[in-house]
Parts: structure tokens; sequence; C-alpha cells
């Protein structure tokens, strides 16, 4: 018998790749995804702990489905309500009070052990509760990945993270630095080539910490593969036609990373590397680990292995202690380096972190006027960026039907996302397109002919 399984996702890239694991997970016990709450058999919210805004979200989510819960089990049927993610690790036995609708609730460790919890669950109807980081990975207990893959797919290949920045969540929520061994990476890769997918989206936390067991019989010294060896035997990989990265650390650039970024054509020339201030007194504040002039040097290395990289990055206003001139240099720092396009977050202090207990907060208004400030600059950057693109010629990756009739969206090297009309078909080519249009965060264009111009 086919059970109804509605997931809803918040928060970073982690979170979508978990989430398709614990799709992968449940097929083989009859669960099938459904769009909707509403009927669902088993439905699990997998949040996000990063700002406060994040995590309520979610306990008014639980409002609209408790409704749902109710309406069901007056129909005699049963809906189990799960809470998985940071929200859940932080939290834990909390949400099952504050919401007692919550039959379990589990940390991001611990979803390989699913489909017992919610048989679990199902028999006894009291709240199941796992929120530990168990001694197995549970890479190990996950199935190999389903027979059918998007045409770009994410992969997790680290997890967790070391570096305990005062203001984040990240070490509490997701644990201690781990990263997977090399082989178990590649043969997940060759997977989803096989289902289909084109481009390679690497994640994890701190992603260029990752430094898992080498493969087998090509072991360097040291016995350990860095990320730049990783990319490099995954550019080796038939079938695989783009990687990326995400997201990175500036302390944990290294030079094989930078190399990887010269030689490696796959790789593509984008690069999501926050930097969160603009000033070194904030920044050391931070325990960011990274001084103002480190990021310079290291976009610099990176710019010089691969000229045409455009980077992304992180920024946080109105750290406690932040003055108007620690801002001003930020904005500065963005002027100089320049951005094609950017996340940008008000302070938001997160219980348990070392910044939520400093005494000099900034006030919420200096915050806003702050955020508006660089968000500003942060679009014109982006606007300028996207309208250089027009008239170009930009090797296009299609990934699904657009908004309009016969029209595609994909990807350009440079992750911008380019309409286009075209076949079905196209979809999973890369294709040479002539940019006509750029607008807001979009480029339009028209297929070219020839396919002259693009690689
Ligand atoms: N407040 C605001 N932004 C935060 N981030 C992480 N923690 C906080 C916080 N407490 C931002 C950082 C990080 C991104 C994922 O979220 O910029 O890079
Ligand atoms: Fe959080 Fe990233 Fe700092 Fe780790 S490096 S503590 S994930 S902001």
């Amino acid at each position: 018998m086919t059970k109804r399984l509605y997931i809803k996702t918040y928060g970073c890239q982690m979170n979508v790749y978990d989430s398709a694991r614990m799709t992968e997970l449940m097929a083989p016990i009859g669960y099938v995804p459904t769009p909707t709450a509403a009927g669902a058999d088993l439905v699990i919210l997998n949040t996000c702990h990063i700002r406060e805004k994040a995590a309520e979200k979610v306990y008014s989510e639980l409002g609209a489905i408790r409704r749902l819960k109710q309406a069901k089990e007056k129909s005699g049927e049963r809906m189990v309500v799960a809470v998985a993610g940071c929200v859940a690790q932080a939290e834990g036995a909390e949400i099952m009070a504050r919401a007692p609708i919550v039959d379990i609730v589990f940390g991001p460790q611990a979803y390989h052990r699913l489909p017992e919890m919610v048989a679990r669950a199902t028999r006894a109807g009291g709240g199941v509760l796992d929120t530990s980081f168990p001694a197995e990975p549970k890479f190990d207990y996950l199935p190999e990945r389903a027979d059918s893959a998007a045409v770009s797919a994410f992969l997790t290949i680290q997890e967790g993270c070391d570096k305990f920045c005062t203001f984040c969540v990240v070490p509490y929520t997701r644990g201690a630095e781990f990263s997977r061994p090399a082989a178990e990476i590649l043969a997940e890769a060759r997977r989803l080539v096989a289902a289909g997918a084109r481009e390679i989206t690497l994640l994890g936390q701190n992603v260029n910490a990752y430094h898992g067991a080498a493969l087998p019989g090509r072991e360097g010294p040291g016995g350990e593969w860095g990320l730049g060896r990783l990319i490099r035997a995954l550019a080796d990989m038939p079938g695989v036609a783009r990687i990326r990265y995400t997201t990175s650390h500036p302390r944990d650039v290294d030079d094989e990373l930078v190399a990887a970024h010269r030689d490696v054509a796959a790789l593509m020339p984008f690069l999501h590397l926050p930097v969160q201030s603009g000033s070194d007194r904030v920044l050391a504040a931070m325990n960011r680990r990274h001084s103002t002039d480190d990021y310079r040097r290291t976009v610099a290395r990176l710019r010089e292995a691969r000229p045409d990289l455009a980077l992304s990055s992180d920024f946080i206003v109105g750290f406690p202690g932040e003055s108007d001139s620690d801002f001003q240099a930020t904005i500065a720092l963005v002027r100089e380096v320049g951005f094609a396009q950017a996340f940008s977050f008000k302070y938001s202090p997160r219980p348990g972190t070392p910044a939520a207990a400093d005494g000099r907060q900034v006030p919420d208004m200096v915050k806003d006027e702050r955020l508006a400030e660089l968000q500003a600059l942060l679009r014109q950057q982006q606007r300028e960026f996207n309208r250089a693109s027009v008239g170009r010629l930009l090797p296009v990756l299609f990934e699904k039907p657009g908004r309009h009739p016969g029209q595609l969206v994909g990807r350009s090297p440079h992750l911008q996302s380019v309409h286009a009309n075209a076949a079905d078909t196209c979809i999973g080519a890369i294709m040479p397109v002539r940019i006509d249009s750029a607008e807001g965060n979009s480029l339009a264009g028209t297929i070219a002919a020839d396919g002259a111009g693009a690689a």
C-alpha cells in the first residue's frame, strides 16, 4: 500500500540534499512524494536554525499542519508529523512541548533511522526523539541513490564545522567536521551521472575543509585527499560536464584548490566565498580566523588562476559592537572586490552562541539602515554584472521547463539563470545562447544557430 510523504525544506542546500535522501530512504517502504501536506501520511519539516526568522517559520507552519492532521484524524486516518534538521537538533524535545502534534523530532545526523522512527511513532503513538550524533556515519546506512536525478545534482561530501564563528549555530547543530571517503563520493557521483546528472555541486558547511580518505591505490602523502584533488578525480569521470562546490571558507583555500580552478575546465568560474564583514575588528570578534587582507590575497590568487572567476559572498550587518566605520569598511570592501551576487543578513542572536551574550548589541533600526545600504550596492553590482553578459554567447546547461510554453531555464557558467526558447529535448544539454537582455536576477537569450564561440 502506498503512503504519501510530504517534505518541506528550509534553509541551505545541505537540507535540500538531506530531503532528497530521506525521500529515497522512504521509497522502498511505500512512501511516494506528494506536493502538499493536505492528506499526507507523513509530513517532514526539514528545518533551519541559522537565524531567528528561519526557526520561527517552522512553528507557524506547524500551526497550519495541526488543522490538516485533525482533518485527517476525523476520517479515521493518521498523519505522522516529524521535525527534522537544525531546529530539531537545537531545540529537541522542546518542539514537542510547544507543538504537541509533532510525533518525531530528529537531527541531521539521525535521519538514516527514519523508517524505524516512523514505525515506532505509528505503533506507540508517543513522541520519538533522536538528536544523537551516532558513531556510525549515516552515509553507510543510506540506500544507493534512486535512478533518476536532476540535471544539476547536489552531493554532500563533508558535514559539520570546527570553525566556531561566534555568531553561528552550525558547529552545534551539525556537529564536528566530518569528510566522506573519496571512493564513496565518486561512487555516488557515478550513480548520479548514470541517472542523468550533468552538473554536480559538492556540498558541505565548510566544504573546502574537505579531507577525506584517498581513493585506494591513489593515496598521496598523508593518505587523504583535499577538495582540489577530489575535483580533479570528478572531472575525469565521463559524463560530468560541470562541477561546483559550496560553501567555502576563505581560510581553507589551499594551493591545490587554486590550481584546480586553473586547470579543471569543468570547474565553473563562480565561487561563493563568504567574507561576512569588511572590518578586521569585526572579523576578529566573529572569530573568522582571516583578515580582510587575507581575503583580498585569496581572491587575487583565485583570479590569477581563473581570470573570469566571479564571486559571491555572505554578509552580516549589525554584529555586536559594529560601528559606523566598521560598516563603511564593509561597503568599501564590496566596492573594491566586486560581487556578481551576494546574500546579506541582519545579525540575529542565536541562543548558546558567544556573540548572543555580547553586551554591545546593535539596535534593530541601525541594522535595517545598514542592510538597506549594503543591499542597494550589492544589487547594483549584480545588475552591472548581468548587463555585461548582454550580447555575449554563453554556454547554458538547460535544467527544466521555464514559465512560458516552449521555454527552458538553465544556468550560465556564472550561475546566472538563463531563459531561452528551446525544445524539451535540450534539457540536460549545454547549448550556446546569445544573451539578449538582463532583468533582475536572470538573463534571457536565443540559442545560437551555429553554436560557434561557446565551449
Ligand atoms: N545572524 C545573521 N546571519 C547569520 N549567518 C549565520 N549565522 C547568522 C546569524 N546569527 C549567515 C552568515 C552565513 C550564512 C549562511 O548565514 O552570513 O554565511
Ligand atoms: Fe558557521 Fe561557516 Fe563559521 Fe562554520 S565557518 S561556524 S558554518 S559561519
